[in-house]
Formats: C-alpha cells, structure tokens, sequence
C-alpha cells in the first residue's frame, strides 16, 4: 500500500480540538544540558553517494566529543515508521516531510541530528529549512558523480535499475535536484571518509555549534 493510492497527507486538515501542550523542560534548558547548539545535519545526495557513510563517521566524531548526537537513515528509516512509503514522488514528498518533523523534534531535545535521505526535490529540503531556526538546518550536498555511485552500487540497485528490474530510481528514472546553495559540498570521490567528515565537524566547531559558553 502506498500513500499516492489513498491521498495526499495534508496537516491543515488537524482537528481544531487539538491544542499544544506546553512542555515543562524548555528547548534552552536541553540545549544547556547537552552543552552544544542543536540543529540537523541534513545530508542528501544520490544512492551509493556516502550519505550514511560520511554521517554515521561525523556521529562518532561528534559522539566522542561528548555531544548528544543521533543518524536518521533513509534505508533504516523505511523499515519502520515509513515503511509503507514507496518511491513514487508523492511518497518521496510524504518520506521528507516526516523526517523534517521528526528531525525538529530531536532539535528540540537539544541534539545534533544528522539525517541521510536522497531527499531528491529542493522544494521537500526547502520545506524542512522552514520548519527550524535558520542555524538549525545545515544542508549537506554529498556530491558525488552517478558513474562513481553507479560504479560503487554497494546494494546491487543500479544495476537492477539498469536491467529495468527497479523502476523509479533516483538518478536513471526519477530526478535527482542539486542543491543551489548547501552549506557545505563534500566531493567523497575526491577525498577519504575521514577527511569529508572533518570536513563536517570543522565547519561545525568553526561556527560555534559544538560550545554554547
Ligand atoms: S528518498 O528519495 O525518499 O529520500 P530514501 O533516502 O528514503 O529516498 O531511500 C533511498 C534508499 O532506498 C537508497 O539508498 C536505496 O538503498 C533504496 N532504494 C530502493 N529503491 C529505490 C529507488 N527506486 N530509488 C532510490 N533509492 C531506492
């Protein structure tokens, strides 16, 4: 079953009997508590281009700094709370839209979040900046060309892509929209995981994000 079957999720359609709930523990009293800025590390880029790669290697830097970290991952994700998504544009939207809301609420508990999701459509990416503070969205264009990606296909998709066994795929049949204006490009093809990932923590620390004092 997929969402583009039944219809398109519409949040304006809330019940006006639901009414928010004001927390007891503020954002800046988690914020203080993890001693760092939160905010979501939001890596997008093709399949195969090292999205989960580089931000489960940035998660463990910033994890052995002492900061309160967590990775949201596309292929994790779609086993569980998105598991009845496809990947039809329509469920690619509804994909993003959750994550943008669930990556919010990690930000309110005071974490940083790094999220790996194609997330192909700048309009999706756009709608999650949205949702946060201005320094609480840091786009991360993992730019890595489709001959590397393809040449790598750590799960055998492009090749099943190739040989038409998987339709709507990103990057051969469904489109892939480079960001215009990431905050941070990083070439895996160029350099090694460890240097694309200090790459992330450095412009972390440079920015102020990993000390609120
Ligand atoms: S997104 O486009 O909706 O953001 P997401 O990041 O959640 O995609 O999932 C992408 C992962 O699903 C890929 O890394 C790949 O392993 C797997 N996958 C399976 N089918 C497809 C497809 N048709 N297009 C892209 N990725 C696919």
């Amino acid at each position: 079953m997929t969402l583009e079957k039944n219809k398109v999720v519409n949040i304006e359609n809330k019940s006006s009997d639901v009414v928010w709930h004001q927390a007891s523990v503020s954002h800046e009293q988690r914020k203080a508590a993890s001693g760092h800025f939160s905010a979501v590390l939001w890596f997008t880029g093709l399949s195969g281009s090292g999205k989960s790669t580089i931000a489960n290697a940035v998660d463990k830097m910033l994890h052995d700094l002492g900061c309160r970290t967590y990775v949201l991952d596309g292929d994790n994700v779609r086993h569980g709370l998105n598991g009845d998504l496809s990947f039809s544009n329509l469920d690619r939207i509804e994909n993003i839209r959750r994550i943008g809301e669930v990556s919010k609420l990690f930000v309110d508990a005071g974490l940083l979040v790094s999220t790996a999701f194609i997330s192909p459509f700048i309009q999706d990416r756009e709608s999650v900046r949205a949702l946060l503070k201005s320094h609480q969205f840091i786009e991360i264009y993992i730019d890595t060309p489709i001959e590397v990606c393809e040449q790598r296909d750590p799960k055998g998709l492009y090749k099943k892509a190739r040989a038409g066994e998987i339709g709507h795929f990103t990057g051969i049949d469904s489109t892939y929209e480079q960001p215009l204006k990431p905050e941070l490009c990083v070439k895996t093809a160029e350099y090694s995981v460890e240097a694309c990932a200090l790459q992330v923590v450095n412009y972390l620390k440079d920015n102020g994000y990993l000390n609120i004092k």
